[in-house]
C-alpha cells in the first residue's frame, strides 16, 4: 500500500550523495552475534515476492530476497516499477558508523526512490535489552536521525518513525502474544544468543523474551513486505510470519501480507583492528568521525603482521584496509592492481592507507558537513519525527482494527 508523503517543509528534499555501490542489511546492535539462519539466501538468491502483490499469508514462509532483486523493479522503460512496503528498524543505542553504512544506509538511500520506505527507530525495543540500564533515548533518536538525514536519507520520500509513538504497536503486541508459545519465542536463535551474551540466563526479562513478537507487530502493522536485515534478524521475520498464518488461519481468511527478508550482499565491515566493528571498542569510524580521528583510525588499522617491510609479500586476506578498499572504492581495478601488488611484494602498508584515508576524507566529509546542518536546526528533526510518527499511525491504526475483530474485538 501506498502511504501518503509530504516532505512536511521542515527539511527540504535533497538529492542524494553519489554513492558507489547498492547494499543492503540491517543495522544491527554491535552487540549482538548473527544467528545461524537456515535456509537463508544471500545475493543473487530467489528473486520471487518482489512483486507489488503482497504474497498470500496463507503461502509458504516468504524466502529471504535479495538486493539485487528489489533493484531489478526500478523503474525500466515500458514496464512499470514494482513498489514493495519496507520496513527497516533501528534501535537507538548509538551513533552510526561505516559498517552501518556499507552494510545499510547506502541501500536505503537507494530503495527510498524504488519503494515505500519506512524507518523504524525501535526505542522501545532498545529498551528490553538495557533493563535497568538508562539510557538516553531522546538524544540517541536525535543523533540517529541525524545520521539518516547526512548520508542522504530524504524525509520526503522516506518516513521516519518512533516505535513509542505508535500505541497501536503496544496493543497489536498484546493480541499477538496470545498467538505465540513460550516455547517458540525461546526457541528464537538469535534471542537464545542474546540471552547468553547479555548474562540474561538467571533473570530473563519478559519483554526481552518477547521482543519478537513486538518486533511482529511493527512489521505487520505497515503491512510491510520487504524488510532489510542482517541475517541474525531471520528468524524475527519467520515469527512474525508464523503469527501472520496463525491470524490467519484464526479468522479464516488472509488478514495481513506475509513479509520477506532482504538480505545484504556486502560482507560485514570489519572494526579497524579486525575484530567485530562495535562502538564499545573504539574500532569503529563514526559518520560524524573528524578528519584527524579518521587519520588516526587509518593509521591504527591492522594489516598483515606478517608485511613487515614494503619489499615483502603481504596478504590481503583479512588485511582491515583492503577490507575497507573493498567497501568503499569505486576504483574496483585499481583495487585488484593494488591487491596483487601487495601479494607480490613491494607495496608498503603506508600507500595502500593513503589511498584509503583520501578517500574515507572525502566520504564524510560532505556526511559531516550535512551532519552540522542539520544539527543546527533541532525543531526541523522533531517536526519530521512527529509527522513520520503521525502518517505511520494512520496505518497502523487500520490494522489494528482489522486484528482487533479478528479477535473478536469492537473495532
Ligand atoms: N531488531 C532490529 C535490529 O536490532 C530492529 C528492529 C526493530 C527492526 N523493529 C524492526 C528491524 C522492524 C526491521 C523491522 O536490528
Amino acid at each position: 500500500m501506498v502511504q501518503p508523503r509530504s516532505g512536511g517543509g521542515a527539511i527540504p528534499a535533497r538529492s542524494t550523495i553519489p554513492i558507489p555501490q547498492a547494499l543492503s542489511g540491517a543495522i544491527d546492535d554491535d552487540k549482538r552475534q548473527p544467528a545461524a539462519a537456515a535456509g537463508a539466501l544471500r545475493e543473487g538468491g530467489i528473486l520471487a515476492g518482489m512483486s507489488s502483490t503482497h504474497p498470500d499469508s496463507s503461502a509458504e514462509p516468504a524466502p529471504p530476497a535479495s538486493l539485487a532483486a528489489a533493484t531489478d523493479s526500478m523503474p525500466t522503460a515500458g514496464a512499470p516499477p514494482t513498489r514493495s512496503v519496507i520496513l527497516t528498524g533501528d534501535r537507538p543505542t548509538g551513533p552510526l558508523h561505516l559498517g552501518h553504512y556499507a552494510g545499510s544506509l547506502r541501500s536505503r538511500v537507494d530503495l527510498q526512490h524504488v519503494h515505500d520506505q519506512t524507518i523504524l527507530i525501535a526505542d522501545l525495543q532498545a529498551l528490553t535489552d538495557n533493563t535497568g540500564r538508562p539510557i538516553d533515548l531522546r538524544g540517541n533518536i536525535r543523533e540517529l536521525v541525524l545520521d539518516y538525514l547526512a548520508v542522504g536519507i530524504d524525509p520526503a520520500v522516506t518516513t521516519i518513525a518512533v516505535q513509542s509513538g505508535l500505541p497501536e504497536l503496544a496493543e497489536l503486541t498484546v493480541l499477538y502474544l496470545n498467538l505465540v508459545t513460550v516455547a517458540r519465542l525461546e526457541r528464537n536463535p538469535t534471542v537464545r544468543a542474546e540471552i547468553v551474551l547479555r548474562g540474561f540466563s538467571r533473570a530473563l526479562p519478559a519483554g526481552f523474551l518477547a521482543y519478537p513478537v513486538s518486533q511482529a507487530a511493527d512489521i505487520t502493522a505497515l503491512r510491510a513486505t520487504l524488510v532489510p536485515v542482517g541475517d541474525d534478524q531471520l528468524p524475527m521475520i519467520e515469527q512474525t510470519n508464523e503469527i501472520v498464518r496463525r491470524l490467519a488461519q484464526l479468522a479464516g481468511r488472509s488478514v495481513l501480507p506475509e513479509c520477506q527478508a532482504l538480505l545484504s550482499d556486502t560482507p560485514r565491515l570489519p572494526g579497524t583492528d579486525a575484530r567485530k566493528a562495535s562502538k564499545s571498542l573504539g574500532n569503529a569510524i563514526a559518520l560524524s568521525a573528524s578528519p584527524d580521528e579518521i587519520r588516526a583510525a587509518v593509521r591504527a588499522m591492522f594489516t598483515d603482521p606478517g608485511h613487515l617491510r614494503a619489499s615483502d609479500p603481504g596478504r590481503v586476506e583479512g588485511n582491515v584496509v583492503f577490507a575497507y578498499l573493498d567497501a568503499f572504492d569505486e576504483d574496483r581495478a585499481e583495487v585488484e592492481r593494488l591487491k596483487e601488488h601487495y601479494r607480490a611484494g613491494g607495496l608498503g602498508d603506508s600507500v595502500v592507507k593513503r589511498r584509503l584515508e583520501d578517500l574515507l576524507q572525502a566520504l564524510l566529509a560532505p556526511i559531516r558537513a550535512l551532519r552540522e546542518q542539520f544539527a543546527a536546526d533541532p525543531g526541523a528533526i522533531e517536526t519530521l519525527l512527529r509527522e513520520g510518527t503521525a502518517r505511520t499511525r494512520k496505518t497502523a491504526a487500520g490494522v489494528l482494527s482489522d486484528v482487533r475483530e479478528v479477535f473478536g474485538l469492537d473495532r
